[in-house]
């Protein structure tokens, strides 16, 4: 998807520090690989292709993964935001999730000019789900925060993959870190979860990430595997006693990487450091699921994401879109972030 000026040299020597610093025996992988000419260059043609196949190696296409630009609005719970001017005084700024700011935060999603290669995805809190459906334009799909784990029945205060279809819902977010580490969901019962919303035709916006004590226990890419393995149940002995249900297809997903130090902080990865990690979840996915999946699942981005960084961090190959908290209740703002895919078209 982005194209990059650079040289086939410098993207090799690119790749070659790409898995730095986070487990030491991804390394030792890539290490073995990059004693081989051959093998080193199997491994990186799924992240670098030539632009043109005529031409010397001046241009490359950086295009890891096939798949659309996807960016979400995650809405979440919020109702009023507030920043302290003194210790006695709050002053409120701004209100979202009541029906007057949806209402403006809509209106001002139907006016915003918004590029055509990006799918756009919001998530309202459920109570507004219907207002957003019969007022968003149809350009911008509809997602639920959360979803029961299979079909409805006696299950007070849940709701349904069937209702949500009802609704309208496209797509629901799942795994998000609030909902692991606040309400206490774990991988089990999250992927069980994404497959029945699947099996119903419910796209699943499939969150995984690290806690800062896990990322500097150099445990970052066991914790995302450990949770992408609940999602795609297969290949693991283990997983077919804890995860039965799990995704038989991955059409329908949207993985969002979002590591849980940048969620709602201000501390948004590095592009490199997200890069990274997106980098090693396809390259999980091309070994445990299949290579065809790897290259079409889209890898999408989330912690901190705003106006001023998303164009930075969308130049990155492996990132391939945004899931957007703060910054996706104020219109222009998403807007712009939705609009990063043009950092990706980087002339060679
Ligand atoms: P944030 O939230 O952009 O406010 O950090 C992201 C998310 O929770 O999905």
């Amino acid at each position: 998807m982005a194209v990059v000026s650079t040289s086939l040299a410098g993207a090799v020597t690119s790749q070659l520090n790409q898995f730095s610093g986070l487990r030491k025996s991804f390394l030792k992988l890539d290490a073995s690989s990059a004693n081989s000419n051959q093998s080193f260059f199997l491994n990186v043609d799924s992240h670098i292709r030539l632009a043109s196949s005529g031409k010397a190696c001046r241009s490359v296409v950086a295009m890891a993964g096939s798949g659309k630009f996807f960016v979400g609005g995650n809405w979440k719970c919020h109702l009023v935001s507030c920043f302290l001017i003194s210790p006695c005084i709050l002053k409120q700024y701004t209100q979202n999730g009541t029906k007057e700011s949806i209402s403006k935060l809509v209106s001002d999603l139907n006016i915003a000019t918004l590029e055509s290669d990006v799918d756009v995805v919001v998530s309202p809190p459920f109570v507004y789900i219907d207002q957003v459906k019969n007022s968003l334009t149809d350009r911008i799909d509809v997602a639920a925060q959360n979803c029961w784990i299979g079909k409805g029945g006696a299950f007070t205060g849940e709701i349904s993959v069937e209702q949500l279809k009802d609704i309208g819902c496209k797509w629901v977010v799942l795994g998000h870190s609030e909902r692991r580490h606040v309400i206490g969901e774990d991988d089990q019962f999250i992927g069980k979860k994404a497959a029945y919303a699947l099996s119903q035709g419910v796209g699943v916006i499939a969150c995984i990430g690290e806690l800062l004590e896990e990322r500097e226990a150099g445990k970052t890419f066991d914790v995302c595997f450990q949770q992408l393995k609940a999602y795609a149940g297969n290949d693991y002995q283990l997983s077919i006693l804890w995860c039965a249900d799990a995704v038989s297809s991955w059409d329908n997903i949207v993985i969002a990487y979002e590591p849980v130090w940048a969620i709602g902080t201000g501390k948004v990865a590095s592009p490199e450091q997200a890069q990274e990690v997106h980098a090693a979840v396809r390259d999980w996915l091309s070994k445990n699921v299949s290579a065809d999946v790897a290259s079409k699942t889209r890898i999408i981005y989330g912690g901190s994401v705003n106006g001023a960084n998303s164009a930075e961090l969308a130049k990155k190959e492996d990132i391939d879109g945004f899931l957007v908290g703060g910054a996706s209740l104020k219109g222009p703002e998403f807007a712009t972030i939705i609009n990063s895919v043009t950092a990706k078209k980087v002339a060679a």
